[in-house]
């Protein structure tokens, strides 16, 4: 299917897709994804992960040689493939991302000890843009106000001039850079962190990272991102009631998205965050249950190709079950899938992983239209089944997915048996305040960054593989070989 060039920018909602750097390390058999392989883009934006922030210069600075630079592994560099993508589809905007998890809080800390430090980084930051003719800056600051991971004092209050500063610095330009951040889901997070209404009247948009609510540090089985909680429409009168769930109760998106709402942020502004990727777990050994809630013993087995213990890329949950016969249910409670290995009941490979598929996600970006958000975030593209080698959904199902339900027809809204009942009745009341539950102490990982930069630096195929049939028919071989 073809598209025109700025179809999508006249529509208005936006697809913003992160693209982090690590995946061109990956050491596997299939094809790592070079960006320029996304044809025709059917993102917005891009968003590249991560640059840094020197925390004494405060300039922006390129992680890899291979960000700009011609290297005898990657070639051409990763900034120029991106302006590639671009030169065919014009309306698309790329912004590069600063922070991250691991980046942690000093580089922004020293940003916001006085108006001086504020100014050269709004400076640096409009050289380094210029430079490398990015269209904005997305800060990935995690998080504000979060004292435990060093944010400092009054950092919720220094970030909002910060972000107010370069607001006005960029419309001083003819042709303003985009500013926007990526935030967290957490309520308590939000408050310490975010003068919400200012803060998302100074950014072009907001991207909610609504994932990451259950993993391996809960001990128990749950959903990565559930989108209602469970039994809302029950318990919706009962905020008092002091059940186990309750400490739990706003780990879903619909009620971050609410809260981020309720606190003043504009709807067009937010995007809702959908993860290309599952957290998995492994049963303990006696519990005689595969459902949510069932009592684990820590992160699920590594994937084979992102190789990251409690995490699975979308594609290799594919993999897990054509291939390997995992058992898939849709808990219709939260609109979510999650899935388990044939032999969970076994006392071997106890496998079990809460994640999103294409039924979830239509569910969710038709949640998102119905409360006239202004679009959805994914992370990341590295975690689609870029090739279409696994899910027989064809090249990046996810993001089309995504795409053809925002941009091309119908069709999703109407033949889908997905129930919208609950997103349509309660769209009418975006400003009901929201009650914050007990603040959440558990630990929380984050996939985005870990280190799978660690993973030797070789480089195996070329893209050109790609193309190559007699390597498809070489790795199905593979992948039989190695189940038999
Ligand atoms: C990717 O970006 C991160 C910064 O978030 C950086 O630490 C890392 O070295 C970069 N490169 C790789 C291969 O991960
Ligand atoms: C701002 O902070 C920097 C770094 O601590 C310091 O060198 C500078 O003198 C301060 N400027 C003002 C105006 O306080
Ligand atoms: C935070 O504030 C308290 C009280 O105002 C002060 O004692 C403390 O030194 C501050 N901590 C930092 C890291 O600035
Ligand atoms: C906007 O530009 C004018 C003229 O160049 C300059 O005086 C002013 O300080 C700029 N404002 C900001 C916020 O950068
Ligand atoms: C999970 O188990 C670990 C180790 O036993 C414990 O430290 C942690 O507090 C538990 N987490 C939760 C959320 O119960
Ligand atoms: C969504 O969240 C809002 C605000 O917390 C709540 O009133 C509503 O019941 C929730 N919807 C569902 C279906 O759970
Ligand atoms: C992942 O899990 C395996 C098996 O439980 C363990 O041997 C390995 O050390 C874990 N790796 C990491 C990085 O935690
Ligand atoms: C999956 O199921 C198919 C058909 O029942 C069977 O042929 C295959 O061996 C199974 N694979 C595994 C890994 O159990
Ligand atoms: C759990 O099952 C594994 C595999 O059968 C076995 O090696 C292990 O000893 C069991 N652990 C417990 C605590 O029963
Ligand atoms: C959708 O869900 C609502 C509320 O849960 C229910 O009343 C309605 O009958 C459902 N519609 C369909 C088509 O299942
Ligand atoms: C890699 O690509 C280069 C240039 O595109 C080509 O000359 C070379 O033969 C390729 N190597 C392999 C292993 O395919």
């Amino acid at each position: 299917m073809k598209y025109s060039n700025n179809y999508l920018f006249l529509i208005g909602m936006r697809i913003v897709c992160y693209y982090p750097n690590w995946s061109l390390y990956r050491v596997t058999n299939i094809p790592i994804l070079y960006p320029e392989e996304m044809n025709p883009p059917l993102c917005t934006h891009i968003h590249i992960a991560f640059a840094l922030i020197n925390p004494r210069t405060l300039k922006i600075e390129p992680t890899e040689k291979h960000d700009t630079h011609y290297t005898d592994v990657f070639n051409k560099p990763l900034y120029m493939r991106m302006h590639e993508l671009k030169q065919r589809k014009s309306s698309l905007k790329l912004l590069v991302a600063v922070g991250g998890w691991t980046a942690g809080s000093e580089a922004f800390n020293n940003i916001l000890i006085n108006s001086t430090t504020r100014t050269i980084f709004i400076r640096h930051t409009k050289e380094f843009l210029h430079q490398w003719k990015f269209d904005g800056i997305d800060l990935d600051w995690e998080f504000p106000g979060d004292i435990e991971r060093g944010a400092m004092n009054n950092s919720r209050e220094q970030f909002n001039i910060l972000i107010k500063e370069m607001h006005e610095s960029f419309h001083n330009d003819s042709n303003p850079f985009l500013l926007t951040a990526a935030v967290s889901a957490d309520p308590t997070k939000i408050d310490r962190g975010y003068v919400v209404s200012d803060f998302c009247h100074y950014l072009d948009y907001v991207s909610v990272m609504t994932y990451d609510y259950h993993g391996a540090w809960d001990n128990v089985t749950g959903i990565n991102a559930p989108l209602y909680g469970r039994n809302s429409l029950e318990d919706d009168d009962d905020d008092d009631d002091d059940d186990d769930d309750d400490d739990g109760r706003w780990k879903n998106v619909n009620s971050s998205i609410h809260h981020w709402l309720s606190k003043g942020c504009s709807a067009n502004k937010l995007n809702l965050g959908l993860a290309m990727y599952g957290r998995s777990f492994i049963l303990a050994n006696d519990s005689n249950s595969v459902s949510v809630g069932t009592e684990t013993i820590g992160g699920g087995l590594a994937g084979p190709y992102t190789k990251e213990n409690g995490t699975l890329a979308y594609f290799e949950i594919c993999q897990k079950l054509r291939v390997f016969n995992w058992t898939r249910v849709f808990d219709t409670d939260v609109q979510a899938p999650y899935a388990y290995s044939s032999s969970s009941l076994n006392s071997f490979d106890r496998q079990w992983v809460g994640y999103d598929d294409l039924q979830s996600v239509t569910v969710k970006v038709l949640y998102a239209k119905t409360l006239e958000l202004g679009g959805v975030m994914v992370w990341s593209l590295d975690q689609d089944d870029y090739t279409g080698l696994f899910c027989g959904q064809g090249e990046f199902p996810f993001v089309r997915r995504i795409h053809d339900i925002l941009f091309s027809s119908n069709k999703h809204n109407q033949q889908e048996s997905f129930n919208t009942t609950k997103a349509t009745t309660y769209s009418t009341q975006q400003k009901t305040s929201f009650i914050p539950t007990r603040p959440f102490t558990s630990k929380r990982l984050k996939l985005t960054l870990t280190p799978i930069q660690t993973l030797p630096k070789l480089k195996i195929f070329n893209g050109s593989v790609k193309h190559n049939s007699a390597f498809y028919l070489l790795f199905i071989v593979w992948v039989f070989f190695l189940i038999q």
